[in-house]
């Protein structure tokens, strides 16, 4: 997958969680469900929702600015924005336009990404593209969610599952050796069904009919992406190990996307990592789909966990379906 030998990597990261929590109690007096069956079924205690008047843009530019200070660099230094999204603010202009003039970035290209909670982690990937060939310095990629506007909250099989918020990374040119080791993308289209917002798009444009059919809320068959997700996350991080020229035993912390704990411990178990490797919030946000694996990154990076030289392996899956991973040498402190 290497273009060349340029090594590219992390120069800064954020993110950025709504202030409102959702616990499981507050979801018991909505729909017939339990705190203990949630915990015990998912992992996740409580999840982030975002206030009717904030759209996907405005947290996203909150977490790029903390990436952009995490850095050391200004707006005006980014040459591309890249935002993984499932909620845009709208189906166009693109979330990474409307974060372009949030940020004042004036001289940055702008794009959205669609490839689910796969999608920070396909970001990255094109990211890193961009820069081996010299066609960029430095791109902003950001994971942003407001699923909670997209969520039926009538609906227990899912209601129960999704978060909002925003994490973000800034891609640059870093020390030989460090940064993007290895990557592996992947998709299956013929599992597009099981995961899917029906209407607003061309094939069921929005009518009263599917608003009244709940057609613009997500729709999943959670027990087939369940079976998918265990299937997929192992093989992934391995393949991207693989393009590494590492094995899982190289493996320092493992940032899965945060989905369900129980697709965690199994991932964790196909690549042998002790569960003390493998960042676990899941519990506090749900899942935040594209936003999942940059908070996870933020958040720890932030607590000193990773340190200079450690292998950094992400790995998601999501809608699509999709997957991706990306093994990482990190490159920032002593
Ligand atoms: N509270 C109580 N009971 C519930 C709830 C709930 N919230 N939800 C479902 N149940 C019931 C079901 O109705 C079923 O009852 P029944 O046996 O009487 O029919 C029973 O609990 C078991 O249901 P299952 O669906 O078999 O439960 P399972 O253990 O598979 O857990 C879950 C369901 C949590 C959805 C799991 O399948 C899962 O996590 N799947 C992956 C989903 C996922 O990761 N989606 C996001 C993909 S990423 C992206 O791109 C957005």
């Amino acid at each position: 997958m290497t273009v060349n030998n340029k090594a590219v990597g992390i120069i800064g990261v954020g993110s950025y969680l709504p202030e409102k929590i959702v616990t499981n109690a507050d979801l018991e007096k909505v729909v017939e469900t339990s705190d203990e069956w949630i915990f015990e079924r998912t992992g996740i205690k409580e999840r982030r929702v975002a206030d009717g008047d904030t759209a996907t843009s405005d947290i996203a530019a909150k977490a790029a600015e903390m990436a952009l200070a995490d850095a050391g660099i200004t707006a005006e230094e980014i040459d591309l924005i890249i935002v993984a999204t499932v909620t845009p603010d709208m189906s166009f202009p693109s979330v990474a336009c409307l974060v372009q003039d949030r940020l004042k970035a004036k001289n940055a290209a702008a794009f959205d990404l669609s490839a689910a909670c796969s999608g920070f982690t396909y970001g990255m990937v094109v990211a890193s593209s961009f820069i081996k060939s010299g066609v960029y310095k430095k791109v902003l990629v950001i994971g942003a969610e407001t699923l909670s506007k997209i969520i039926d909250w009538e609906d227990r099989n899912t209601c129960i599952l999704f978060g909002d918020g925003a994490g973000a990374a800034v891609l640059g040119q870093v020390e030989d050796g460090y940064g993007i080791l290895g990557v592996e993308l992947g998709a299956d289209g013929s599992g597009g069904d099981l995961l899917k917002v029906p209407a607003g798009g061309s094939r069921q444009p929005t009518s009263i009919e599917t608003c009244n059919n709940k057609l613009h809320f997500i729709h999943m068959n959670g027990n087939e992406v369940f079976k998918f997700a265990v299937k997929v996350m192992g093989e992934a991080a391995v393949k991207a190990l693989d393009d590494a020229g590492l094995d899982p035993e190289s493996i320092d912390c493992l940032i899965p996307h945060q989905a369900n704990i129980r697709i965690i411990q199994s991932a964790a178990k196909r690549l042998k990592v002790p569960m003390d490797k493998v960042v676990v919030n899941v519990d506090k946000y749900g899942n935040t789909s594209a936003a999942s694996i940059p908070i996870a990154l933020a958040e720890t990076v932030k607590s000193g966990r990773v340190k200079k030289g450690d292998i950094v392996v992400l790995v998601g899956f999501g809608a699509g379906l999709t997957w991706a991973s990306c093994v990482l040498k990190w490159c920032k402190g002593d």
